[in-house]
């Protein structure tokens, strides 16, 4: 009796680990974390900023997000890691002007992480050429053979033909990036796309059409039917209180022929991400969507 428990124990508990993994979920959070340097600019959220991003810290680690990536994390970003408990995560490139303000927190370690800038920037409007945007990638081992492309990304904002033009110009930079870089694997985009359907000049539909992703949003909410270019916004209270209207904060995803990879849920989840008075952390709403995937 009590030769086989020490003879089995031990081999049982080496048995998840040696079974490769077939199928796994997880959840996957893109943030604008409105870091930019209170200063500069207020972002028209109440209290302070460090305190704040302490806070979205804190809650990163408690509702344990398997992928985080964010936006906008420039001049807070020592706080924002101080508070946080995420095992891998990506390096800072500094605060404003130096930095991109995209960063990566994970449960999952990845590699071949990289930082690109964009090729257009635009002035005009919202000084989108103060510091130096563009996106990122990395690529995500979730198990055994299970590895999945991440992008995040800051595109241009303002309403400016310039800005259009420029927005539309990094959106397909990143499209590019993804066929030269992501051929037949699995890719998830997230980011704070300043893009909207209902624009006019905006074109979110791209890694759909030319990567061959969808939109989570879309297909969850939507029924796949994007709102027409040319209509009314479908603006969004921060929290926002449904997922019917929309906002440029996004999440596209493909699986590839080695792993399926389905959305399940779809939520904005400024609600999640409050002051302790209740009010917002940032004046972004995350967006927040479960996955699920099988190797095939
Ligand atoms: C957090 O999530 C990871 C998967 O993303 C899981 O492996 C881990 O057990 C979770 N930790 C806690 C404390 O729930
Ligand atoms: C992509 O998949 C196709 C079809 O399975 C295959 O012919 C091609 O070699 C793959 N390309 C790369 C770069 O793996
Ligand atoms: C969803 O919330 C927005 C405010 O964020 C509101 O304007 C809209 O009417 C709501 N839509 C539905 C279907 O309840």
């Amino acid at each position: 009796m009590h030769s086989f428990s020490i003879i089995l124990l031990p081999l049982l508990s080496l048995l998840p680990s040696t079974i490769s993994q077939t199928s796994g979920t997880f959840n996957a959070m893109t943030f604008n974390v409105a870091g930019l340097p209170a200063i500069l600019n207020d972002n028209g959220v109440p209290g302070d900023k460090t305190a704040n991003t302490a806070r979205i810290g804190q809650l990163f680690t408690q509702y344990n997000i398997s992928l985080i990536q964010v936006q906008e994390d420039f001049n807070y970003h020592a706080t924002l890691y101080a508070n946080d408990k995420h095992p891998y995560r990506t390096a800072t490139s500094g605060g404003v002007p130096f930095g991109s303000g995209l960063n990566t927190l994970s449960n999952y370690e990845f590699t071949d992480f990289a930082r690109v800038k964009w090729n257009t920037c635009s002035n005009i409007d919202s000084a989108d050429c103060l510091t130096p945007k563009g996106f990122t990638f990395m690529r995500v081992k979730f198990a055994e053979g299970v590895s999945i492309d991440a992008y995040n990304l800051h595109a241009d904002a303002g309403t400016t033909a310039a800005d259009t033009t420029a927005r539309a110009s990094n959106l397909r930079q990143v499209s590019d990036y993804i066929t030269a870089h992501s051929i037949n694997n699995s890719v998830l985009v997230f980011g704070d796309s300043n893009s909207r359907y209902t624009r006019t000049g905006d074109i979110p539909s791209i890694f759909s059409t030319a990567n061959g992703m969808k939109d989570a949003w879309l297909e969850l909410v939507r029924g796949g039917v994007a709102p027409q270019a040319g209509t009314d916004a479908l603006l969004c209270d921060n929290p926002s209180p449904n997922t019917t209207c929309e906002t440029v904060d996004k999440m596209w995803y493909r699986g590839s022929s080695a792993v399926e990879l389905q959305a399940q849920k779809f939520q904005y989840a400024g609600n999640m991400f409050l002051q302790e008075n209740g009010d917002v952390l940032s004046d972004h709403d995350p967006v927040l969507v479960d996955f699920a995937w099988t190797k095939v």
